[in-house]
């Protein structure tokens, strides 16, 4: 019988880093979602996560609470301590610093300045060091990070909202509310964690929506975690390639939270202060994705109707979709949940996994990962 990698305590330890972790999804953009505990002779005595960029890091809070006990201590964290100076000093030195016997971590970091260094740092001090221990679920919380240090492009999260038949407007254009009150408080779950929201022309001239962060509808569990004063709102992506919205609507009148207007020439309005026009480089999808890459707009929630939607998923821009589902039937003659993809051969169709299936409220939410072939 082979010795398991991982102890059952190892596992227990990391399972709590990575609790920590998850604290910091709503704050550290662009910077990864991290925890750490300090483990010595059995017993916790130091925790930490990292909050927001330019603070702090998981291991630096964990160290300062575990002060003279890090000594020979084990320090569990989610992912390779980092080995460069950014605008805090490397993790690694710290943990060598403060005599730490071994570092246990998640995952190595993808980012291309660290990608193994830390480890190697630690390891060239006499620090032994073991990876790989809860990576799927460490993978989890940062796909943003992940995708933008390994391909320099956004991770896109679609959401759509649809009748049980698949339809998510009547024949006339009608679609408030196809969904519950819970499933809306969600969606504010999705926008809090999200760089930016991203919707088009269409949907803003079908709903004039705000497309913003409402802390009051937040489930009462995260405004606990997350007070009004920490909420970030996302940047509002608007894609108006060929102009035709104007300052009237509700997102593009003045307001402080930042609009980045997406067109395809210079802009024919003046519009106010928070709203940014940028210019793409030509029509297709690809060139708003490395639009949102060099804003550093990295983790996107999509709010867009049909058309864009099948737009994205044909462009196999999509990264996951979260698809909510009423106990509702809204006939034949409805709008359906994708606009046209051209399809003609069953081998063409877009295969998904479903990653997570639960009732919200009286909704169904799916979570689903695209398998693009
Ligand atoms: N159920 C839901 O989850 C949900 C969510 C949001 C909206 N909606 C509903 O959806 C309806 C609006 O849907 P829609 O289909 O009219 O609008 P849409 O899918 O939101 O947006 C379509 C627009 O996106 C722009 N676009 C940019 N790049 C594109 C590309 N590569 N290919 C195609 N289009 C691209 C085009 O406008 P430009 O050419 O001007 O760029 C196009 O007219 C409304 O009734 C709204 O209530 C439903």
């Amino acid at each position: 019988m082979t010795t398991p990698a991982f102890s059952a305590w190892d596992h227990q330890m990391m399972s709590r880093a990575l609790q920590l972790a998850a604290k910091g999804r709503f704050t550290t953009s662009p910077n990864p979602r991290v925890g750490c505990v300090i483990v010595q002779d059995g017993e916790i005595v130091g925790e930490g996560f990292h909050y927001r960029a330019g603070e702090p890091h998981a291991e630096v809070y964990a160290l300062r609470e575990a002060g003279e006990k890090a000594k020979g201590a084990t320090a569990y964290v989610t992912l390779e301590p980092c080995s460069h100076y950014g605008r805090t000093p490397p993790c690694a030195e710290a943990l060598i610093n403060a005599g730490v016997g071994e570092v246990i971590c998640a995952m190595v970091d993808p980012n291309p300045l660290v990608g193994g260094k830390g480890l190697a740092m630690l390891e060239a001090q006499g620090i032994r060091t073991r990876h790989g221990l809860l990576q799927t679920e460490a993978e989890a919380l940062n796909p943003a990070f992940i995708k933008k240090m390994t391909v320099n492009r956004p991770f896109v999260r679609l959401k759509m909202a649809a009748s049980l038949d698949g339809k998510t407007a009547l024949a006339n254009g009608e679609s408030k509310w196809i969904t519950g009150a819970a499933a809306r408080s969600d969606v504010q779950v999705w926008r809090a964690q999200a760089d930016a929201i991203l919707s088009t022309s269409g949907t803003v001239r079908a709903d004039d929506p705000m497309l913003n962060v409402r802390w009051e509808q937040l489930p009462p569990s995260i405004q606990q975690q997350y007070p009004r004063s920490e909420l970030r709102q996302p940047v509002r992506v608007i894609v108006d390639r060929h102009q035709t919205l104007t300052p009237t609507y509700q997102c593009l009148r003045e307001a402080a939270d930042p609009v980045h207007l997406l067109h395809l020439g210079t802009s024919e309005h003046t519009w106010a202060d928070n709203i940014a026009t940028h210019q793409l480089a030509d029509e297709r999808i690809d060139s708003v994705m490395s639009y949102l890459a060099s804003a550093n707009l990295n983790h996107i929630f999509v709010e867009a109707g049909a058309t864009f939607a099948g737009a994205l998923l044909a462009a196999q821009a999509v990264d996951e979709l979260v698809l909510y589902l009423a106990p509702k039937l809204m006939g034949g003659d409805s709008r359906s949940l994708l606009g046209a993809l051209g399809l003609s051969a069953m081998d063409q169709v877009i295969d998904l996994k479903f990653t997570d299936v639960r009732l919200v409220g009286d909704d169904i939410r799916i979570i689903a990962t695209p398998i693009y072939r």
